[in-house]
């Protein structure tokens, strides 16, 4: 049965592991040929062994520039070109309230999470023209459309992100490419344990505890996964979505379409009485 992303070559950042490694899983079974830019060697290198023809990792720091035209020309020299990449890298800093700011740590979460994708859509952007067009897909977050869904460097980033999604379709339109963001709710991942300082192993582990606790998190009475994020990403990637550009799409159960008194029952609504009942 022909793949929706067949004869497409994608390249996937912080592919290795979490949301970016469900989009690499979804992709290849897909029919796209990947290559995975992480710094997570070992994880990277095992994902060159499960899939040995369709798959390249490569060593990828987002925010350094020489790494990201290697992983474009890995993509060139591997596979013939690039038609998607996924800016999907992340990491995210600790709640804290504004007044103990720490400014290099804000810096550092804007290099990977904003000069990061804008890197890669530079230096992917003239390889998908080559092609005839291409989509580009930045892993955005609900926590840059509401306040409280993240710490204050996350949050603003990925609202930077959403914003340079609109920004860069609109110049990249006429060529044929298509970007746009991708603005999960709580997706269990290594993501929460990282950003709290453990090894990666232990942050691993913790996801399992983070599905647990995301259960309730939203209407949708379930924790999301990677997956969820990974087929809303195969979507914008196909050809379905050729007339989907600088927009956001948010996949979250239900998280930021209301305020939790509207589906919770524990929590009492300050609308209570409003309505014709008494006060
Ligand atoms: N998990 C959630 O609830 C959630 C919600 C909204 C948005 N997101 C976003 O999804 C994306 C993926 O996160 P995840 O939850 O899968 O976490 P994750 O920790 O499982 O994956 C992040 C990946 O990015 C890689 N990475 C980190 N810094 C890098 C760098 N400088 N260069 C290259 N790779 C780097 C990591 O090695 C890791 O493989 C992130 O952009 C994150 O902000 C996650």
């Amino acid at each position: 049965m022909a793949g929706r992303l067949d004869r497409k070559v994608a390249v996937i950042t912080g592919g290795a592991s979490g949301i970016g490694l469900s989009t690499v899983e979804l992709f290849v079974a897909e029919g796209a040929q990947v290559v995975v830019a992480d710094i997570q060697d070992e994880k990277g290198r095992l994902l060159e062994q499960r899939y040995p023809e369709s798959l390249r990792y490569v060593r990828c720091d987002v925010t350094r520039e020489d790494d990201v035209m290697q992983a474009m020309a890995t993509a060139a020299g591997a596979f013939g070109g690039l038609d998607v990449l996924v800016n999907n890298a992340g990491i995210c800093d600790q709640m804290m309230d504004l007044t103990q700011f720490d400014a290099a740590q804000w810096d550092r979460v804007f290099s990977i999470l904003v000069r990061g994708p804008m890197l890669g859509t530079k230096h992917g952007a003239p390889l998908m023209e080559a092609r005839g067009g291409g989509s580009i897909i930045n892993t955005a977050s609900v926590a840059g459309l509401v306040a409280g869904w993240g710490p204050m460097a996350y949050s603003s980033a990925k609202a930077a992100v959403i914003h340079m999604s609109r920004a860069a379709a609109a110049q990249l339109g006429s060529r044929k490419i298509r970007v746009n963001a991708i603005c999960p709710g709580m997706i269990a991942t290594p993501i929460f344990g990282a950003s709290a300082g453990l090894s990666r192993p232990a942050a691993d582990q913790l996801a399992a505890r983070v599905a647990e606790l995301c259960v309730h998190a939203q209407p949708i009475p379930r924790a999301g996964s990677p997956d969820d994020i990974a087929r809303a990403a195969l979507y914008l990637a196909s050809d379905d979505a050729a007339f989907v550009t600088g927009t956001h799409m948010v996949v979250d159960g239900g998280l930021t379409a209301s305020a939790r008194h509207a589906w919770d029952p524990a929590v009492p609504s300050p609308l209570a009485g409003l309505f014709g009942e008494p006060l």
